[in-house]
């Protein structure tokens, strides 16, 4: 069943325990990348994408995420008497329609595939996007764009996928595919996590996602998989060959920001790409080489 994706579910209840002290009481989904937090960048790439709503899925003291796209009536009340335009052009530009941005609690860390069952009742019976704000893509357009159009092209589950060196298969969800090389690879297999040598090629999924709601009978049965959890790539294996799907290799470049030099790296890629910072960012970089 193809369709129009109107809803993102963004997996934010992690403990974040890689980042630190820093996450202790900090959201990781928070950490800035230069000056905006990780989550708004990825709604903002389902927003041009014309996602419509928002399903954050938390976990006790995530509540920062939520208050992050709320109104601050001191700040803005503050920032106004003082005439601050453009910081508050920045704030407002944060604020969604009221009611299209909602939360569902993941009451235990059960794994990626209940975070997204849990939304279940949200999304319905429509196709839906999930988007893990531990990746980042920069490029010129909305990667989970690129999935959407490519799913409203084929009608079924599309995953954003990119080559990673073998010996990090046993990190990501791995593809068996016929036409690796290709832009579009038709999933034959998944397997989540190999073993380098058991990987069935090195072609990963990475944290962008459009899926059936289909995925959802069986998601609830909650069936264990690698690390003892409820895997979402074991729910999407069992659609292969009963729905399309396809894994896409998009365009720009991908940061694992889950990942302390990822983020490190994510924070100098993206300052260069801008025009207040880009110079300086160089600078930096020739410094230190
Ligand atoms: C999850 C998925 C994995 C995928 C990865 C992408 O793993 O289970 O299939 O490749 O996200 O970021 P996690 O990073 O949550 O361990």
């Amino acid at each position: 069943m193809s369709g129009k994706v109107r809803k993102a579910v963004f997996p934010v209840a992690g403990m974040g325990t890689r980042f630190l002290p820093a996450t202790k009481v900090v959201p990781k989904e928070l950490l800035p990348v230069v000056d905006k937090p990780l989550i708004q960048y990825v709604v903002e790439e389902a927003a041009a994408a014309g996602v419509e709503e928002f399903i954050f899925v938390t976990s006790r003291g995530k509540g920062a995420i939520e208050d992050h796209f709320d109104i601050a009536y001191e700040l803005h009340a503050t920032l106004e008497a003082r005439g601050k335009a453009e910081a508050l052009t920045i704030l407002d530009d944060i604020l969604k329609e009221p009611g299209k941005i909602k939360s569902v609690r993941q009451m235990k860390p059960l794994g990626l595939g209940h975070a997204v069952w849990c939304a279940r009742d949200l999304i319905g019976d429509e196709p839906f996007a999930v988007m893990s704000p531990d990746d980042l893509v920069l490029t010129k357009g909305s990667c989970i764009g690129e999935l959407i159009e490519a799913h409203e092209q084929t009608g079924g589950n599309v995953v954003a996928v990119e080559d990673v060196p073998r010996d990090q298969t046993s990190r990501y969800g791995i593809l068996d595919t016929p036409n690796a090389a290709d832009r579009l690879a038709v999933v034959e297999g998944l397997v989540e996590k190999p073993k380098p040598e058991d990987a069935p090629s090195t072609l990963s999924i990475i944290g962008r996602y459009v899926l059936l709601p289909e995925v959802f009978e069986h998601l609830s049965k909650h069936e264990r998989g690698a690390g003892n959890e409820i895997q979402l790539t074991d729910a999407m294996a069992k659609m292969i060959g009963k729905y399309p799907f396809h894994g896409l290799r998009f365009a720009g470049e991908r940061f694992d920001c889950g990942d302390k030099l990822g983020w490190l790296q994510a924070n100098m890629a993206y300052a260069m790409e801008r025009d207040d910072l880009g110079d300086g960012a160089r600078a930096i970089i020739d410094r230190y080489k």
